[in-house]
């Protein structure tokens, strides 16, 4: 949450450069912008409220400077002004400051510094650090200064500094990413990869509790705990720039989509070995917890279906928020398994903490190499997606199921067979994404796109797929939709089932089959529109969205045509689907 993005170097349009930066992170929040940038001894700044995909080169007339930070925000503390808008000064403007998370003690911080006669223009808590800083700039260095601001602070933050008359960037972080890009002779900091990826891909990545000092020569990190010096060892980020862009689609959102054409094979590039020592950990676990927040926690509880279907293995599920009250069970033989797109998931993050403290081991299955997670587990498996820049995740959904289901099969012994199955299945989703099957579903799109509910059921492992289904449809069309488990239908939301309610019905070959198509029928004698994603068709849907036959892999496949129903009531209600209201993507604050 929150877009982060600076550059130091030798290029004179830094003001410019960062906005460019900030328009690749939109997706991290898109509410208002700001940009400050250092010349001439002074720093220059323009905030603006609304997107900055919407600022073009010229619209302010920044001076030539090759210093500048920035930031797009997904506000948290104080609504959505300019006042409130990133950048944050000091009374004179000679210090700015960019932030993302949340400071947790900033109320105390900003009554001391008022009774001392500071004074605040914003309700931001992030108007509270440049203050701290300011203060006690009058009695030391600005490095310290910032060292001592950040050990009185409480909370989450990865923060920039600029000095009006220094030609540095000072960074710090605690819980919130930030990633230093190590260009020739040029610096730039950004809180996701994409933003600079066209200019390098040579990384640091800032850890917890340390800080960083950049200037025209070098980045400095600091272990902000034992106040020393630290060497890091640069890292190569292999996604090339031109992944992180739209290309010819009109969306990231449908370009996602359609490269689920072939990121189930690339998920399914693992090494067998390592495969199969974490199936052996999972066996020999005292107790496997899957973790996962919004989509990816569904994902946990579709493989809590592929782990007992397949692998006739128990593991429980916890969405991250909720894990703190559940960990009592955790044991230094127990083993979570975290699945996040971003690595970056707040409450993920604290789940993960929790259970280390506990001495539980943890794998996470991500696909942002060097995010938190990859960097805080003892094992990772990379999902190999690249990019998800839309803010509904698709493509990631997917690959985190194929590598699921592969270590489920792993888990019975059956490598081989899951491998085949999931190869077969990117092969099925290929042919279907085709241009005559995303009309079939924007005829749908066009005859529900005025309806103010629906409602999604399935059973087993498509009933995880329905409150995925929900989520994906929510949050791009806007239309109220919920997902049940189909049985339960009739112990109460049947009675929100009216003339005419779309009803989605997600159907796999199997044995559950014939259970919810009589669940279908139970809603249609009160009227619901039935809609089945079905391998084959049934008298008892008014319209059938077909999808390949996919045996144990059928999750993957049909919540594909959800997500292809949801961009298109997106569009027809005239809604961003890259950049839903309210939310953003990577959510670092709890
Ligand atoms: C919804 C969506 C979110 C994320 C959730 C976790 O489409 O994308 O619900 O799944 O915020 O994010 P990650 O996977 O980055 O941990």
């Amino acid at each position: 949450m929150c877009g982060i993005f600076a550059y130091l170097g030798p290029k004179t349009n830094a003001p410019e450069l960062v906005i460019e930066g900030l328009k690749k992170l939109e997706y991290r929040g898109y509410d208002s912008w700001g940009v400050a940038a250092q010349a001439n001894n002074r720093i220059d700044s323009c905030k603006k409220v609304g997107k900055i995909s919407a600022y073009q080169v010229g619209d302010h007339n920044f001076a030539a400077s090759s210093l500048a930070i920035g930031h797009s925000r997904w506000a948290t503390h104080g609504g959505v002004t300019e006042a409130n808008a990133h950048p944050h000064f000091n009374a004179d403007h000679s210090l700015a400051l960019v932030h993302n998370g949340i400071i947790e003690n900033y109320a105390e911080i900003r009554a001391d510094l008022e009774s001392k006669g500071h004074k605040f223009v914003s309700q931001t808590d992030t108007e509270s650090i440049v203050h701290l800083i300011d203060f006690h700039l009058k009695s030391m260095s600005l490095e310290e200064a910032v060292k001592k601001a950040m050990s009185e602070m409480h909370g989450r933050y990865a923060i920039l500094l600029i000095k009006a008359d220094e030609q540095k960037i000072i960074a710090a972080r605690r819980g919130s990413p930030l990633i230093i890009g190590i260009g020739q002779g040029e610096f730039f900091v950004g809180s996701d990869i994409p933003a600079f990826l066209e200019y390098t891909n040579q990384v640091n990545y800032l850890d917890d509790d340390q800080m960083v000092i950049i200037d025209q020569e070098k980045a400095q990190f600091y272990d902000l705990k034992t106040n020393s010096p630290i060497e890091k060892r640069l890292i190569t980020i292999e996604w090339q720039a031109s992944q992180a862009e739209k290309g010819d689609y009109p969306h990231f959102m449908i370009k996602e989509i359609m490269e689920q054409k072939e990121t189930i094979r690339r998920a399914l590039e693992q090494d067998d070995q390592e495969i199969q020592k974490i199936a052996e950990a999972i066996k020999g676990a005292f107790g496997t917890y899957l973790v996962g927040c919004g989509t990816a926690g569904k994902v946990c509880l579709a493989a809590t279906y592929q782990f007992s279907h397949i692998g006739h293995r128990h593991v429980n599920f916890a969405v991250g928020s909720e894990f703190s009250s559940l960990q009592d069970f955790i044991k230094d033989r127990s083993l979570m398994i975290a699945v996040s797109q971003s690595g970056e998931t707040a409450d993920t993050l604290e789940a993960i903490h929790a259970a280390k403290s506990k001495g539980a081991k943890v794998l996470s299955i991500i696909n942002v190499k060097g995010s938190t997670m990859d960097r805080e587990s003892d094992f990772a498996l990379h999902i190999k997606a690249g990019p998800e820049k839309a803010v509904a995740s698709t493509k990631a959904t997917t690959a985190q199921m194929a590598v699921l289901t592969l270590l489920a099969y792993a888990c019975a012994g059956r490598l081989e067979a899951g491998k085949k199955l999931l190869l077969d299945t990117q092969s099925q989703i290929n042919d279907m994404l085709n241009p005559r099957y995303e009309d079939h579903i924007r005829t749908l799109a066009d005859q529900i796109a005025k309806v103010e509910s629906m409602y999604i059921i399935g059973k087993g492992v498509n009933y995880a797929i329905a409150l995925e289904s929900a989520i994906k449809l929510q949050e791009i069309s806007y239309i109220h939709a919920e997902g049940f488990a189909s049985g339960e239908l009739k112990h109460g939301p049947i009675a929100l089932i009216s003339q005419s309610t779309p009803v989605i019905a997600l159907i796999s070959n199997d044995q559950s089959r014939k259970d919810v198509l009589n669940n279908c029928q139970e809603v249609k004698a009160r009227g619901a529109y039935v809609i089945g994603i079905a391998p084959e068709n049934d008298a008892v849907f008014d319209f059938w969205i077909k999808v390949p036959d996919a045996g144990e892999a059928q999750g993957i496949v049909n919540i594909i045509p959800i997500q292809l129903l949801a961009y298109h009531l997106g569009l027809l209600r005239k809604n961003d689907p890259d950049m839903p209201r309210n939310l953003a993507k990577s959510v670092t604050v709890k």
